[in-house]
């Protein structure tokens, strides 16, 4: 039976994307780590929003794409128990594309510094608010982690069915 692929754009968004958030979880980590005050920290910090805001574009693309083309069924031998996990993950993968950038925006807009956007100052609506940022800062540490524990779940599946030689499901989201 013939493969019912992703279409290539969601291909290509899928693979960059995933490149892009697991880099930007080590510079997350990372750039926490490096001396406050320091030229490098901020840096790495302006670096961080600047792949971070783009990840967010990409995210709204590739929503808009996503809903607005035909999703390849599954195939059949797909028990129904796993259609509806690998249908919630994804839709929980999605919601954390938009939390994890988003909450990273408000809590760097409360933080008294301009947020730039690979140099270009964005508008300044926030104030220097301890309180606001410390929350903002807080979810953005906390949506890291589900992003994180979503990705090992992902993951895993997949590797499930790698390992029960159903690979056709890998080539679904594979160029060809
Ligand atoms: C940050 C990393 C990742 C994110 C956010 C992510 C997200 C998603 C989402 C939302 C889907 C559903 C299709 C769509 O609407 O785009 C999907 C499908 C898929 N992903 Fe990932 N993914 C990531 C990494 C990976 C990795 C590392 C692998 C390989 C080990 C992988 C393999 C797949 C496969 C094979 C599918 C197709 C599943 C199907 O048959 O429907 N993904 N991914
Ligand atoms: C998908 C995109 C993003 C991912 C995967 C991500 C991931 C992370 C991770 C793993 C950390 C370290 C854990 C923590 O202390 O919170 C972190 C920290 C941080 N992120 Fe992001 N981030 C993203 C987008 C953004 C954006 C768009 C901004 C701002 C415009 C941002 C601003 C920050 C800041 C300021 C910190 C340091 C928080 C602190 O001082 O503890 N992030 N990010």
């Amino acid at each position: 039976m013939e493969i019912q692929r992703y279409n290539n754009t969601a291909i290509l968004i899928h693979w960059l994307m995933a490149i892009m958030i697991f880099a930007m979880i080590g510079l997350g980590f990372y750039m926490v780590g490096l001396e406050k005050g320091s030229d490098e920290r901020s840096w790495f910090f302006a670096l961080h929003k600047s792949i971070g805001l783009t990840l967010a574009l990409l995210a709204l693309i590739r929503l808009v794409w996503k809903l607005s083309s035909i999703q390849p069924a599954l195939p059949d031998y797909i028990a129904p128990l796993q259609r509806k996990m690998a249908t919630a993950t994804h839709h929980l993968l999605y919601l954390m594309m938009f939390i994890q950038p988003v909450s990273g925006y408000i809590s760097s807009s409360f933080s008294g510094y301009k947020t730039k956007f690979w140099g270009i100052p964005l508008p300044h609506w926030g104030w220097k608010n301890p309180e606001l940022n410390d929350l903002f800062t807080g979810i953005h540490e906390i949506s890291a982690f589900c992003l994180i524990l979503l990705l090992l779940l992902h993951i895993a599946g997949v590797i499930y069915h790698l390992y029960k030689k159903q690979t056709d499901l890998f080539k679904r989201m594979w160029f060809g």
